[in-house]
């Protein structure tokens, strides 16, 4: 192929932003691999080229010496010219991508979707309200925190996170939710994704039987699944995850994963006997607890109410793994989240979690530290309860005007969202897709679940809409259905 066509795209508007002496290096590279340029193909001499292409020489030499330096052309008496290239130096082309479905694992390929696009619409699941942030407050120690920085927090951090932010959360947890731990049990994680991922590596092996709520939060499933596990979807009630007693024997799980305070998306509340069933349980079978307590720190039963204490106070040396996040206290971009793990197993866990992961936000981690020790977090989680208590309530009576008795309203003894239960002639995935269109994101209730017979409803996050707002949205989404309902 001409050089000149090769180096027709060089002033292509679209890659303005590099400079044009790599852009001539990209492109004659790309060339030589892909064969249009073939082995032994003179290229012009530097000052030729610079001519031609109306650019300084130096930014000529610099391509070719780059190209020379990485073995791409040789140099000789003569000039430049294209080196030949070992065989299956050339990438497969752009034209016959390789299909994705034999690129990805087994595993990735079974993996649900799971949505993310419209997480800030109104109604959208899963983020607090993220305008009330302290940022003033938030920024100060950060600055602080970035002011004492020493190599060290620049360096790969302790993997257990930070000293300091594992002793504020172990007296958080204790103070807050009834965990028993000492900060050495504490690990801070990336997430609690990243928690749920370490358990089901840490904790289980590739085959082995998971036990998860269904409906489920469907990142957990997708942890799980991707560590190759075996889900098993046990169904929940009013009172929480419900396995039948004979579940013990003829599916004995690995792992039992369960949202306790407020089961992820229905709602309900795991009763202290089904707690004491499923911590007798995992004793007895050899297996692990991981209680995921996501949101439980706003709670709305009455005001001023404390949730049910963490499963993992009721017996701090059952193996149990208390997972939690900064996700919805604060931002969840944030990705700090913690798990506290039995005492006797501090040890061995923290050296497999050394094993998989860097630790790292040290300067996050401190400043994080000193939000919690001086009160502010308490203070900012004082300030919104009752700003979501009233939302949830707004809510609650618009959905009920709006949607009538056929339609129940389900949860929110705590958290940050509602289900809304529909009758079967309206499909939950056409309305949240007739919702999309009026600007509101709930999720259909039928994604979280497993199996032949999904529940059908909406899932309403509120923790991101003002309550003088949400009447006006309820109305969007009465609006939606009737416009379901005409075209069905
Ligand atoms: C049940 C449950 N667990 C955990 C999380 C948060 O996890 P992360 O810390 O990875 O943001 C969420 C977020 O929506 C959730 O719904």
């Amino acid at each position: 192929m001409p050089l000149s066509l090769v180096l027709s795209a060089l002033d292509d508007p679209a890659a303005a932003s590099e400079a044009r002496q790599l852009r001539l290096y990209r492109l004659l590279k790309a060339a030589i691999l892909d064969g249009r340029l073939a082995p032994a193909t003179r290229l012009p001499g530097s000052r030729q080229l610079a001519a031609d292409l109306r650019m300084a020489r130096n930014c000529v030499l610099f391509a070719y010496q780059l190209l020379l330096a990485e073995g791409f052309v040789e140099a000789d008496r003569g000039g430049t010219r294209v080196a030949a290239l070992p065989l299956g130096a050339a990438p497969v082309g752009p034209q016959h991508p390789p299909a994705l479905a034999h690129m990805l694992s087994r595993r990735a390929r079974q993996l649900p979707d799971i949505k993310r696009s419209d997480t800030l619409l109104p109604f959208a699941p899963g983020a607090p309200d993220l305008n009330a942030f302290p940022w003033a407050t938030w920024a100060r120690l950060l600055h602080q925190a970035w002011a004492e920085v020493t190599a060290r927090q620049l360096a790969y951090a302790e993997p257990g996170g930070e000293p300091e932010l594992r002793r504020a959360v172990a007296a958080f947890l204790s103070a807050r939710r009834g965990v028993a731990c000492t900060p050495e049990q504490v690990f801070i994680v990336a997430g609690a994704q990243v928690a749920l991922d370490a358990c089901a590596r840490l904790l289980a092996d590739s085959g082995d039987t998971v036990w998860l709520e269904n409906p489920c939060y469907p990142a957990a499933r997708n942890a799980m699944l991707a560590a190759g596990l075996t889900p098993l979807a046990v169904a929940v009630d009013q009172d929480g995850m419900a396995p039948a007693p004979a579940l013990w024997q003829s599916a004995p799980p690995r792992l039992v994963y369960v949202t306790p305070s407020h089961q992820y998306p229905l709602g309900s509340v795991l009763s202290l006997e089904r707690r004491l069933a499923l911590l007798a349980g995992v004793e007895a079978s050899g297996g692990w607890l991981i209680e995921d307590d996501y949101d439980s720190d706003f709670n709305h039963a009455q005001p001023g109410a404390r949730p049910l204490p963490a499963i993992q106070g009721l017996r701090p040396e059952a193996p149990v793994v208390y997972v939690g996040t900064f996700s919805k206290l604060l931002y969840p971009g944030l990705r700090i989240a913690y798990m506290v793990v039995p005492r006797w197993a501090a040890a061995g866990l923290g050296e497999g979690i050394r094993k998989l992961y860097r630790g790292g936000q040290a300067v996050e981690q401190r400043a994080l530290a000193r939000l919690l020790e001086s009160g502010q977090l308490t203070r900012h989680l004082r300030r919104m309860a009752p700003v979501y208590r009233e939302r949830q309530a707004v809510l609650r009576g618009a959905l009920q005007a709006g949607f009538g008795d056929a339609c129940p309203v389900l949860g929110g003894q705590a958290g940050l969202h509602l289900v809304l239960g529909l009758p079967p002639s309206v499909p939950d995935t056409a309305l949240a897709e007739a919702a999309l269109a009026q600007g509101i994101a709930p999720r259909p209730l039928s994604a979280y679940y497993t199996g032949t017979a999904p529940g059908n409803g909406l899932v309403l996050g509120y923790g991101l809409t003002g309550a003088a707002r949400i009447p006006e949205l309820v109305e969007r989404l009465v609006r939606a259905r009737e416009t379901l309902e005409k075209a069905g």
